[in-house]
């Protein structure tokens, strides 16, 4: 199949771009900023050599219409957004991106009939744990979200079951939380990628918020979750909570120190005003994909990965692992 991927040279993008790729499918690469990108970091040259990439802004519908068309695409995956803080620090050009773009790719789907839109959501359209007495959420909790970023999220959810009721758009979405991995940009939950890269590196870090209890996904598992929905059976929901391994910052940094010897981690008191224990189960009973990485799987493949690419030697105990073939 041929494949749009809108943002896909950010961080998420090139493990999903590249996962498609080993899958067999044609992919393009839609994305306004190719010039810093993850892609270069995750794909090998022959890999790259086989994307199409168009240089192209999602808030450009006749741009995406055509970039659509002349690459006979059958399906899309809508990951380009302003993250956190910019989309605090900038309210009105993050609706230009993240609710209007949203909207042109909404747009897109249903004027060209196209078969399938997979994005990605965030417990972010949940907001403060202060107002959910339930743990963990489940997929239909009350949304209430506290963040420019959260609340255009539970626009794009709205928007989403809008355009496949009035005008027959089958769209996925999956609400992640916390996505760590090699080659992450931005976003705020970066620090989570940064604390490791510096523990594999050996440089001091110090990371705030030590007490939160976030949900660490693999972006290994994140790309395969995208790609395993692009093909799925239509399920009946829209919208699916998405969590792997709920885990303290605190706790991740303690099996780092362990992992490897002398880190230079400095880990704060303090948590972050968010929910991250969210009940997938629906996600597993219909459209059938539960992760595979644990926490500590995922820590050792990423740190292998980034001692692999500075060119340092392998830490004992850390080792690639490939839970996929694909
Ligand atoms: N990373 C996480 O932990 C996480 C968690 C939950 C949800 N998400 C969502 O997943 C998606 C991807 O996240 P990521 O971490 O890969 O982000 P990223 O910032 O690394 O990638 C986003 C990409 O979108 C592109 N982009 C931005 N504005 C654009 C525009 N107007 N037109 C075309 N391209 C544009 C950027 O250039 C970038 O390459 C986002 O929607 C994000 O909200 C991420």
């Amino acid at each position: 199949m041929n494949f749009l991927v809108i943002g896909g040279a950010g961080f998420i993008g090139a493990y999903v771009t590249r996962t498609l790729l080993a899958q067999g499918h044609k992919v393009v690469v839609y994305d306004m900023s190719l010039a810093e990108n993850t892609l270069g970091k995750v794909l090998s040259a022959e890999e790259l050599e086989k994307i199409t990439m168009v240089s192209g802004d999602v808030t450009d519908l006749a741009g995406l219409i055509r970039a659509i068309r002349e690459n006979d695409i059958d399906s899309l995956v809508h990951l380009a957004y302003w993250q956190i803080p910019a989309s605090n620090n900038n309210p009105h050009k993050a609706i230009e991106i993240n609710a209007l773009g949203f909207n042109n790719t909404l747009e897109a789907m249903a004027s060209l009939n196209l078969k399938r839109l997979v994005w990605t959501s965030s417990n972010a359209v949940f907001g403060s744990p202060k107002y959910q007495p339930v743990t963990p959420l489940p997929n239909d909790a009350i949304q209430k979200p506290n963040l420019v970023y959260g609340a255009l999220k539970s626009l794009n959810e709205f928007m989403a079951e809008h355009y496949y009721t009035h005008r027959g758009v089958d769209s996925i979405g999956v609400r992640l939380c916390l996505v760590y991995g090699y080659g992450r940009m931005r976003g705020a939950s970066t620090f989570a990628s940064d604390m490791i890269v510096n523990a594999a590196l050996g440089e001091p870090c110090v990371i705030d918020n030590g007490d939160s209890e976030v949900d660490w996904y693999y972006v290994e598992d994140a790309a395969q979750l995208i790609a395993h929905a692009l093909t799925a059976p239509t399920p009946p929901r829209r919208i699916y909570n998405a969590n792997s391994d709920v885990q303290t910052v605190r706790h991740a940094a303690g099996m780092l120190a362990e992992m490897i010897p002398d880190t230079k981690l400095d880990v704060k008191e303090g948590a972050l005003d968010a929910n991250w224990d969210l009940d997938s189960s629906l996600m597993e009973e219909e459209l059938g994909f539960k992760p595979k990485y644990s926490l500590d799987e995922g820590l050792k493949d990423f740190v292998y990965q980034v001692r692999e690419k500075a060119g340092l030697e392998v830490i004992p105990g850390t080792e690639s692992i490939r839970h996929y073939e694909n």
